[in-house]
């Protein structure tokens, strides 16, 4: 204890020193040693290790560390520790400041009863009022079994915040042990989900109680292990190999948010010339429109100092959506992956990108979109699982949109695919197209079969009529002039000078103020 800030006069005698020492360290101590030991063993640090890893050094401000619960059923009496299974308070990352809670599976498996509920809540409620992100970390069984109705009661007021708080402050779970039932929806609720490699898993409910009630045998990697849940569900945002890489990776991405939905964006310095030529582009991007490339490079050539913040990396890979900044403002960014399924939008793509735009305009950050895209995937298994309903999402997210949207057409857009990806006439303020980009209503090949099925079908040559009549097609909509004639297209750019106009744009349309129609909200297609 810091002896300077304990005022003349206000002296403790020795007997309330120790009763205070003794109750911190009790405190500290969560579980027990063995608990703790455990913990270690298994490769994970204890809750109080995570908040001093993660937040700047000594910024740390707890609150609640004294509080027990008062149960007593089914053994509870004896299982009494200051602090329950969490620890709450606030701290400053990069210097600023954040509300945070991480359970410690030390005390009864990080279980939340009442009292967790009730820490949780409290700085859940301070970060609304106060408006600052709020970071949660995960090491959890769930509603705690031996609290009954008491422990689902305390996580549908925890559920309740974090829908109160969506919107208005960035809300970051990571999951850093066995998180089950309420442990899995609360950060489902959240905008960033993170899962640390080989020791988080996220499940409705544990392999011993599946084999009780369906007789399934599953282990918890393959139930709901963090490659599961970043590339298949799509649960994880990310995946960091360590706790620590995983925590870094929320400072980070704390870095590209404002504090509250009321703020502005962050800016940086940045050492990155804003009028740097991107003339590499043209070389990075093939001319041939069906020729593959990393979108991931254009991106990374466009934004300040190369640095590009991807979320979502493994899940739905045809659509890359992340973060970076122009000119040091940040920005999201959404882009088609022609090396992944030729960057077709598929039902996972749609739901990705939907909610990356929906995130970054609730937190007021432009969106900048690069479209290279064929069309939305065809076939009886996208159409049978809704890729109508799914697709509409993104349609949605666009149009709701109120933040900056600038729009480059790098090579090709079609059908309702150029419409989805951030148009002019679904709302974006900026809509280029480099010269070698071409807007149709359908890709050439499928356009001939259609348009000339019977001339084709009765022709002598059906293959030579087929390429005399492709030559026509892409003759007219091969460029982007004919759009930009009809004011489809708002400039054609060369691809070299697309940093330095989209520098300048995020500059002019940084204060832009679009009203919405006051209702009690939209009905997004779910
Ligand atoms: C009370 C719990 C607990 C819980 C674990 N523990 N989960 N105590 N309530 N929900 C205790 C264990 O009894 C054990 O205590 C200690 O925590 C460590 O647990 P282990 O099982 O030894 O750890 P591990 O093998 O790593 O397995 C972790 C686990 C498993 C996968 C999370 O414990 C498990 O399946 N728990 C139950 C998960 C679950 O179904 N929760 C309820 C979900 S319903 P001791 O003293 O033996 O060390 C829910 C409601 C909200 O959350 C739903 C919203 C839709």
């Amino acid at each position: 204890m810091d002896d300077d800030c304990i005022p003349d006069g206000w002296m403790m005698d020795e007997q309330q020193f120790d009763e205070l020492h003794r109750r911190r360290q009790a405190a500290l101590r969560g579980g027990g040693e063995e608990r703790i030991e455990s913990q270690h063993e298994k490769g994970k640090l204890t809750a109080r290790e995570r908040l001093e890893y993660f937040l700047d050094e000594g910024s740390f401000r707890e609150v609640g560390g004294f509080a027990e619960h008062q149960r007593t059923e089914f053994g509870l009496a004896d299982n009494r520790v200051p602090g329950d299974a969490v620890v709450t308070g606030y701290g400053e990352v990069d210097g600023d400041r954040i509300a945070v809670y991480a359970l410690d599976f030390t005390v009864l498996g990080g279980s939340v009863g009442e009292l967790v509920g009730d820490k949780v809540c409290e700085v859940m409620e301070t970060a609304i009022e106060t408006g600052i992100p709020i970071v949660g970390l995960w090491d959890s069984g769930g509603a705690r079994i031996q609290e009954g109705v008491g422990a689902l009661a305390a996580f549908a007021r925890i559920f309740a915040l974090n829908v109160r708080a969506s919107g208005v402050v960035p809300q970051i779970s990571v999951i850093m042990g066995p998180c089950a039932g309420g442990a899995t929806y609360s950060p489902a609720l959240t905008d960033f989900t993170l899962m640390v490699g080989e020791t988080s898993y996220m499940m409705i409910t544990g392999p011993d109680v599946i084999e009780t009630v369906t007789g399934e045998q599953v282990t918890k990697e393959e139930l709901g292990g963090a490659q599961v849940h970043a590339s298949r569900s799509g649960v994880a945002h990310s995946v960091g190999e360590t706790e620590q890489a995983a925590l870094d990776e929320v400072r980070e991405l704390l870095t590209y948010l404002p504090a509250n939905h009321l703020a502005d964006p962050p800016v940086s310095r940045t050492q990155d010339d804003p009028n740097r030529s991107t003339a590499e582009l043209t070389d990075i991007v093939p001319s041939e429109p069906r020729q593959s490339y990393d979108v991931r490079t254009v991106i990374r050539k466009l934004v300040d100092s190369e640095t590009f913040l991807e979320v979502h990396e493994q899940f739905a890979r045809n659509l890359v959506v992340g973060f970076g900044c122009l000119g040091g403002r940040a920005v999201g960014v959404v882009a088609n992956q022609p090396s992944v399924n030729a960057g077709t939008l598929d039902i996972e793509a749609s739901q990705k990108g939907a909610r990356f735009v929906r995130t970054c305009d609730a937190f007021n950050l432009p969106i900048l979109t690069l479209v290279d895209v064929p069309g939305f995937m065809p076939g009886t298994n996208q159409e049978h699982n809704g890729i109508i309903r799914h697709g509409a999402k993104l349609i949605y997210a666009y149009g709701e949109a109120t933040v900056p949207l600038l729009t480059v057409i790098t090579r090709k857009a079609y059908g309702g695919s150029y419409i989805v990806m951030g148009s002019k006439y679904l709302g974006s303020d900026i809509n280029y197209a480099w010269p070698k980009a071409e807007m149709a209503v359908m890709g050439p090949r499928g356009a001939v079969n259609i348009l000339y099925r019977d001339e084709l079908a009765a022709a002598e040559d059906p293959d030579a009529l087929r390429e005399e009549l492709l030559a026509q097609y892409r003759e007219e909509f091969a460029n982007p002039y004919r759009p930009a004639e009809q004011g489809y297209i708002d400039d054609v750019i060369h691809p070299g000078e697309t940093r330095q106009r989209l520098v300048k744009d995020l500059e002019m349309f940084r204060r832009k103020n679009e009203q919405t129609i006051p209702k009690t909200h939209g009905n997004v297609p779910l």
